[in-house]
């Protein structure tokens, strides 16, 4: 047919090409290139065949096998949702760097409420991908934040479905805009660390739809992304990468998913299950799964065409990608412009708590204490996949300086030789672990006492720090420790009694307890793990050149045991069960979590059950305030969609936005349902004072279901709905009612 030329992917029909695949070739396009890391046992080392592409992108998290005949050139995949992670430097390569910029953390990003910036950092993370030499970056990860104790909650953007999904839509839109693919991670129920690769989450369906699902559906019905990984965790019994209902039912029948599926690194079982359910790519790709999966063919467990359907999907995407093309890239992304990306994005996405007396903005160039090892060393980022591998990081002080302030300059001075004495007595940290934090200095009373008379104003950061492999504890991480906590209130207490105010800024990757001392403080300003533009993004809020317009997506309990899922947090060992192979290396045992809180995840708890927070979800304070005139409906009666408009005007003395949130509430029906959920949010412009805009949101009927696990369907029932316009999820500014006259009965 092609005379003696064999058939090429991309001007051949991919069925033609696929025709020509020895059946070896074919189990190393279904497998990466494998990848190395200390400590594998053999059998989970590199592939026999094809390691030499491998190194293409060093410290890239893997790759796939090339056919050149074929015209099939080999992938290049790197993680990450807080930017590019790759080696910055390569071997026999000492002229030149290959850092990356490293944006806001996920939760920042979510808390900006704003959909058009998380696109623009998706675009300028996608560029970098493609100038680096990266097909698909390895995100973005949007697993619902459960319990604040998740070590990988930083990475995930909210406690909300809605919130999770638009942002996830938005940040694939930016990243395959640049023609560099996006991998929506991980599918699904990955909530937490402990035992991630052998855990059993047992969810029932409609928690399954209504909250672990329905960001993932979003994102991939919106976001149209060209993969998604599977996650490493099992959902009731079975690996997800093995469950044909997640990975072609759902993903791809009822949502259209149309790229690829690949595993989470070294992820599941067992390969032939994980094929035959529709999980596409293995990676990182290990020898041992080449030896099944070609024992499985000859054995007739296994059929070709399996491997066929299964690599039509990864060829389909793979002649979108950059290689594909013959992308010729720099090595040489802008990275300049996008630190200013990163600084812009950082300081939309802080969130300020609190401010009593206007303490914050900073009034001119003031004199500052400023106290707490992370002002000195702040945390940028979250460890493990979700690390970036960045040029530079400003620091708060450098912010502070080059801003103009002044800072007490013998405290300043005696922090870093405080920090190295203490960092000095750690053990050595090992690769992608987090790094233990030293505690916080106790300072003589006397001392703090002079500093107080000597500035104006008391900063204090508290740092934390957490990623993968590992769960946060309550004691010292959630709650403070008893140095950070001291610290605080002697602080708090000298400047009160020279009358000075007291700023806490809160550089977290997770929520941590906030009630019992946010009393002593006057501001609260919740910095997130800001990226390397940490010290200019924060001083751009304290200083008031950003007025804050970020809001919690995710709720700021009084304790940890306020959250429903505490009840069965991290779950139990079971010591019957058959343990994967990931016992021997990751000391991992078989386990299970029981999700009894169903649908109750975060605000829908709290303000169903009136359970009082520190900080609600939707919070978050501004230099100005806004006022909303009049909820209008564009009709008191639901048919098929219904149009909410609010006008909300700037009536404080400076510009600012505001986020602005919709909720409904639903009327009784055979399902018990939260007092109200998030169906739509929106963010003003930059609204200068006495200034209006008008928001309209769109309500479909999907927004005004519940998911029916007996009917397997979206019922939307009869009755009077009421729609909230709220500031925060409990600062309800007005509210409309409508009624819908037939019961609907939306398929999945
Ligand atoms: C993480 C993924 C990541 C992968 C590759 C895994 O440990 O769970 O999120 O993309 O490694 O680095």
């Amino acid at each position: 047919m092609h005379g003696n030329s064999l058939p090429q992917l991309g001007k051949n029909p991919i069925k033609e090409v696929i025709a020509e695949l020895a059946v070896d070739e074919k189990v190393c396009l279904v497998t990466g290139l494998g990848m190395e890391m200390p400590g594998l046992p053999p059998s989970f080392q590199a592939p026999v065949v094809g390691t030499s592409e491998s190194a293409r992108v060093p410290g890239a998290a893997g790759s796939t096998y090339a056919v050149p005949r074929l015209g099939i050139p080999s992938m290049v995949l790197a993680d990450g949702p807080a930017g590019v992670r790759i080696s910055p430097q390569r071997k026999n390569d000492s002229n030149s760097s290959y850092y990356c910029t490293a944006f806001p953390i996920a939760t920042l990003l979510a808390s900006s409420w704003d959909i058009k910036l998380v696109e623009q950092v998706g675009r300028a993370m996608g560029l970098e991908a493609k100038e680096y030499g990266v097909d698909i970056l390895l995100a973005p990860a949007l697993n619902i934040h459960r319990i604040p104790l998740g070590g990988r909650n930083f990475e995930y953007y909210s406690e909300d479905p809605l919130v999770s999904g638009k942002m996830a839509a938005a940040m694939v839109k930016g990243v395959q805009s640049q023609g560099v693919g996006a991998s929506v991670k991980h599918y699904v129920a990955n909530n937490h660390e402990w035992n991630r690769n052998t855990i059993n989450v047992v969810a029932d369906q409609r928690a399954m739809r209504e909250i672990y699902l329905r960001g993932f559906e979003i994102a991939v019905k919106e976001g149209k992304p060209w993969t998604v990984m599977s996650s490493y965790n099992k959902l009731n019994g079975t690996y997800t990468s093995e469950r044909n209902d997640l990975l072609s039912e759902i993903l791809r029948d009822q949502w259209g998913f149309a790229g690829f599926v690949m595993t989470d690194w070294f992820g599941g079982r067992n390969a032939v299950a994980q094929l035959v359910a529709g999980n596409d790519l293995l990676m990182p790709g290990t020898a041992r799964q080449q030896e099944i999966l070609l024992e499985a063919l000859k054995d007739e467990k296994l059929d070709e065409s399996v491997l066929d359907k299964v690599i039509e999907n990864i060829l389909g995407t793979l002649q979108k990608c950059p290689v594909f093309s013959g992308y010729q890239y720099s090595d040489n992304p802008d990275l300049k412009g996008n630190a200013h990306i990163a600084r812009t994005a950082a300081a939309e996405g802080m969130v300020l708590l609190q401010n009593h007396h206007g303490a914050l903005p900073l009034a001119g160039k003031i004199r500052l204490g400023v106290f707490g090892n992370s002002s000195y060393e702040m945390v940028t980022g979250g460890t493990g996949s979700g690390d970036v591998n960045k040029a530079y990081s400003v620091s708060l002080l450098q912010g502070l300086d080059e801003a103009g302030f002044s800072i007490h300059g013998e405290l300043e001075k005696s922090y870093p030789g405080y920090i190295s004495a203490e960092t000095a007595k750690l053990p050595p940290r090992q690769p992608f672990t987090v790094p233990a934090r030293i505690p916080e200095r106790s300072l003589p009373d006397d001392e703090i006492n002079q500093i107080a008379l000597d500035t104006d104003v008391a900063l204090i950061t508290l740092g934390r720090n957490s990623g993968e492999f590992a769960d946060r504890e309550i004691a010292g991480d959630f709650d403070l420790s008893q140095a950070e906590r001291q610290l605080l209130v002697s602080v708090a207490d000298a400047y009160h009694r020279a009358g000075k105010k007291v700023v806490v800024i809160l550089n977290i990757g997770g929520v941590v307890e906030t009630a019992s001392w946010r009393d002593h403080v006057d501001a609260i300003l919740l910095a997130w793990q800001p990226g390397q533009e940490s010290g200019y993004a924060i001083v751009d809020v304290l200083s008031g050149n950003v007025n804050p317009s970020g809001k919690l997506a995710t709720t700021f309990a009084i304790s940890v045991d306020d959250y429903p899922s505490a009840l069965n947090f991290p779950g139990v060992v079971l010591e019957e069960a058959e343990p994967n192979d990931f016992t021997a290396v990751l000391a991992a045992k078989a386990a299970e979590v029981v999700y009894e809180d169903s649908i109750w995840v975060g605000y829908r708890a709290f303000n169903t059950r009136k359970v009082e927070t520190a900080f609600p979800f939707g919070h978050g304070l501004s230099y100005t305030r806004f006022s909303y005139g009049d909820l209008r409906l564009s009709s008191g009666e639901f048919i098929d969609e219904l149009t909410a408009s609010v006008t909300v005007t700037n009536t404080g003395k400076v510009a600012g936005r505001e986020v602005v949130q919709l909720y409904i509430s639903a009327p009784p029906g055979t399902l018990v349902k939260p007092a109200s959920e998030l169906r739509a949010f929106g963010k003003t412009r930059l609204l200068r004072p006495q200034e209006s805009q008008t928001l309209s949101f769109v309500i479909t009927t999907v927004d005004l279901a519940s998911f029916d696990p007996v009917d397997t369907m979206w019922i939307a029932d009869v009755g009077e709905y009421t729609i909230e316009i709220g500031a925060s999820s409990i600062d309800i500014r007005k509210t409309e009612h409508f009624q819908k006259t037939e019961e609907s009965r939306i398929p999945v």
